[in-house]
């Protein structure tokens, strides 16, 4: 229903790899994974990120979406991925920061999985190039985790069920540390969201209603009302550039953001701009999770800039001050309607992501 041009274009090709990779095999005489069919609207382009050493395939993925749920991967067997990534919540979990398996509180918000096949550069900083990478980090993490993964061979090993999966996903039984963080990488490529009602609205399905239709403008401009300038930032259909800004948030910075990556004092308190798709459901809000609620986000933006070297160009006036957008009751009740408008209830609930223990 969502495919569009970009889905056939890297359709074309995966077949033309399929039709490689099934000759390949069938000369060593043994069963290939099959391609997942990455289905996404045209208007989310085409520059999606699959390392060519990882193509992503059914048995990798349904591999993928076992290990995102399964505890075993945790020091104690309490935490998976899905602890602090749920699907109901556009896979975040609602928390200031989140619960590692020793019970230590993570240094920052969890963040919504959605749309990562076009992220390259992971985390509020972007320190982690690639999904496979970053997979590595709350594995490992002694807080988060907590388990080397040399310790979650031994232990997916002893769990018996698991040979058959690698097998199917890799041609190979053997569980290695590199395959564990390919299947999860794989899986969650698949975590598309695209049908909001602003995606229906993009493809002609829907109206907005005139609430909704203000608070688009406003955030994109080119409409009668005037621009706030959102868009500058959180531009395109999947609302975000991967750049990095300085929103104002503080004067004085207690985490350095993109500082801690770069070392460059021009990038402190710089953090990554996220999507806005499913903010509705994501709450709270920002790296540290300080604002409960979007009223709170779009006060911040309205009347409370903190001024400073690297705040973003785009937040400030002609003179470099803290330029903040002044926004009306009735400005901000359109924005929320718009930002409530990429609330994607199929995302939330289709099956393919759930935990398949369960479902
Ligand atoms: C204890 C909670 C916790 C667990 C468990 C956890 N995460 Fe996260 N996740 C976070 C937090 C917090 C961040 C943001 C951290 C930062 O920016 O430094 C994050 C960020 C991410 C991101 C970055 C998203 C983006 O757009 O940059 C990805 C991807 C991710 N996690 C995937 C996973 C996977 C896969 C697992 C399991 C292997 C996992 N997480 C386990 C809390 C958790
Ligand atoms: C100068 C660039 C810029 C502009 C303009 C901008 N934002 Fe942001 N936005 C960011 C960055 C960067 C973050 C992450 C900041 C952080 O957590 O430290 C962010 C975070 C957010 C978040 C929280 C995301 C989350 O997952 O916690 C929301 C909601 C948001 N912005 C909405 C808006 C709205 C609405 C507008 C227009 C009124 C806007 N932004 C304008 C850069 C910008």
């Amino acid at each position: 229903m969502i495919m569009r041009k970009g889905f056939l274009k890297y359709g074309y090709g995966l077949a033309a790899c399929l039709a490689f990779v099934m000759g390949a095999l069938a000369f060593v005489s043994r069963p290939g994974p099959t391609p997942y069919p990455l289905s996404y609207p045209g208007y989310f382009g085409n520059r999606i990120n699959i390392p060519a050493d990882n193509p992503t395939t059914m048995e990798g993925v349904a591999l993928g979406r076992r290990l995102f749920y399964e505890k075993r991967l945790s020091a104690n067997n309490t935490v998976s991925c899905g602890t602090c990534h749920l699907q109901r919540l556009a896979f975040t979990d609602g928390r200031r920061f989140s619960i590692g398996f020793d019970g230590t509180p993570t240094k920052r918000n969890a963040m919504s999985l959605a749309n990562s096949l076009w992220v390259r550069n992971f985390f509020w900083d972007g320190r982690a190039s690639g999904l496979e990478a970053q997979a590595v980090t709350p594995l490992t993490d002694p807080h988060e985790m907590g388990q080397s993964l040399d310790s979650s061979v031994v232990k997916l090993r002893a769990a018996g069920s698991y040979a058959g999966a690698f097998y199917a996903a890799f041609g190979a039984a053997v569980i290695t540390p590199e395959r564990i963080v390919r299947a999860i990488a794989q899986f969650e490529r698949t975590l598309i969201s695209a049908d909001a009602p602003y995606d229906r609205f993009l493809r002609g399905e829907y109206h907005f209603t005139p609430l909704e239709q203000e608070g688009y403008e406003l955030f994109f401009g080119g409409g009668p009302v005037r621009s706030v300038g959102c868009s500058n930032c959180h531009g395109g259909p999947r609302t975000l550039t991967e750049t990095y800004h300085n929103n104002g948030l503080d004067s004085v910075f207690a985490d350095p953001g993109r500082a801690g990556v770069t070392g460059m004092a021009y990038d402190r308190g710089r953090f990554r701009v996220v999507t806005l798709r499913n903010i509705a459901l994501t709450a709270p809000y920002m790296h540290d999770g300080r604002f409960a609620s979007l009223s709170q986000v779009l006060d911040h933006y309205s009347d409370h800039l903190a001024g400073g070297p690297t705040l973003s160009p785009t937040l400030r006036d002609t003179a470099g001050r803290p330029e903040p957008l002044h926004l009306t009751a009735g400005e901000k009740k359109a924005l929320l309607a718009f930002l409530n408008a990429l609330t994607d209830s199929t995302f939330i609930t289709d099956p393919r992501f759930s935990d398949p223990k369960i479902n």
